[in-house]
């Protein structure tokens, strides 16, 4: 190789990333190439250990992302085929999510980067799992609305052609994923819900009738809370009158009136908007119920709708390092990158507060 040759490869040498999740109760690490390409995506599920409590155990969640982070980041980098000292930039999720498991990925992030002298990003989690149906299509239509549907996050978003995201409304109360979490509990299904939920649905029929709160309100709002209520009314009425409980009945009625709620609110953002695509993102865009109604929904309305595959819908990196691999190259000589003390766990989600 001569020497032009060796800098112009150097000069098209893409960015390396190496990215952490540990919001909530889901130890992930992923390694991409530029903005788009993920090398490795590993995902360290805790499922098991908040099973019994029917939720996450924020002090569980902790202490178990401190004994996956290690080995969860080399089969990251095994799997990538990179050497730590490939990586260029390290992307963190510090905001929203449980203070102690965010501070857990965000100590290992600080810690690497420091050592290394890399830039380090610091990534909203909604923004992230927003960012995955880039993941999933590179060029869909700008503007788009955002419909994030998580366990802890109901909202949507407009995404302009920057990539940059505008809160618009979203969840008074619990999150659909926490209600569907909720419900299954009630019914003594197991953790997470969503898809246990979800899978005894399909055998049921949606015949009885569950509300949809603030249906007629015109606003970008939310709220499952009164309907997951009504769910367990509904619950205790029937384990009155029956000997058997008609289980997938009731999950079959609590999907068909969440997903309601979220196509009429979807509905309601699309005209108000006028948006060139809708994104559909968060665990619970993984519900095979809500995947068709909004593809339906997209075709009658002649707009793209762009839903993530689920395994880049329920928690993971690769949509971290996708958002920060984004913001770095938009910026990169900003000195703000290496400030690592700066940059703070937040738990809450601040854009909401304003
Ligand atoms: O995005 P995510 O993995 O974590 C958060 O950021 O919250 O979402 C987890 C949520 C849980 O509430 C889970 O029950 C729900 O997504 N979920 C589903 C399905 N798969 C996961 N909800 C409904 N149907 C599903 N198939
Ligand atoms: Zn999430």
């Amino acid at each position: 190789m001569s020497d032009c040759d060796i800098i112009d490869h150097i000069m098209k040498k893409q960015l390396i990333t190496l990215a952490i999740e540990t919001s909530c109760d889901e130890t992930a690490s992923a390694v991409l190439e530029g903005e788009f390409s993920v090398l490795s995506s590993v995902v360290a599920s805790q499922a098991d250990l908040h099973e019994k409590y029917g939720g996450v155990v924020p002090e569980l969640a902790c202490r178990r992302h401190m004994e996956l982070m290690q080995p969860v980041v080399a089969e990251a980098m095994e799997k990538a085929k990179k050497e730590f000292s490939d990586i260029d930039l390290v992307c963190v999720t510090n905001t929203p999510g449980l203070v102690g498991a965010l501070l857990v990925g965000l100590s290992y992030a600080k810690g690497f980067a420091f050592a290394r002298n890399l830039p380090l990003v610091g990534v909203n989690h909604l923004e992230g799992h927003i960012t995955a149906a880039f993941l999933e299509k590179r060029d869909l239509p700008l503007p788009s609305l955002a419909l994030l549907v998580s366990g802890g996050h109901t909202e949507f978003f407009m995404v302009d052609e920057n990539r940059d995201m505008k809160w618009l409304g979203g969840t008074r109360d619990d999150a659909a994923g926490e209600a569907f979490d909720k419900v299954a509990r009630v019914l003594s299904l197991g953790y997470p819900g969503g898809p246990l939920i979800e899978r005894m649905a399909d055998k049921g029929k949606a015949r009885f009738n569950l509300p949809i709160a603030l249906a007629s309100s015109g606003k970008l709002e939310f709220s499952f809370s009164g309907p997951k209520t009504a769910t367990k009314q509904l619950i205790d009425k029937l384990e009155k009158e029956n000997e058997e409980l008609p289980v997938a009945d009731v999950c079959a009625s609590f999907q068909k009136a969440t997903v309601s709620a979220l196509i009429l609110k979807t509905k309601l953002a699309i005209e108000i908007n006028s948006p060139e695509s809708i994104i559909v993102a968060g665990g619970v865009a993984c519900n095979g119920a809500l995947r068709e109604e909004m593809r339906k929904l997209g075709s009658e309305l002649s707009i793209p709708v762009v839903i993530p595959t689920p395994h880049l819908c329920s928690d993971n990196a690769a949509m971290i390092g996708a958002v920060g691999a984004h913001k770095y190259m938009k910026d990169p000589d900003n000195p703000h990158w290496k400030d690592y003390m700066s940059l703070d766990a937040i738990p809450t989600f601040q854009a909401k507060l304003a």
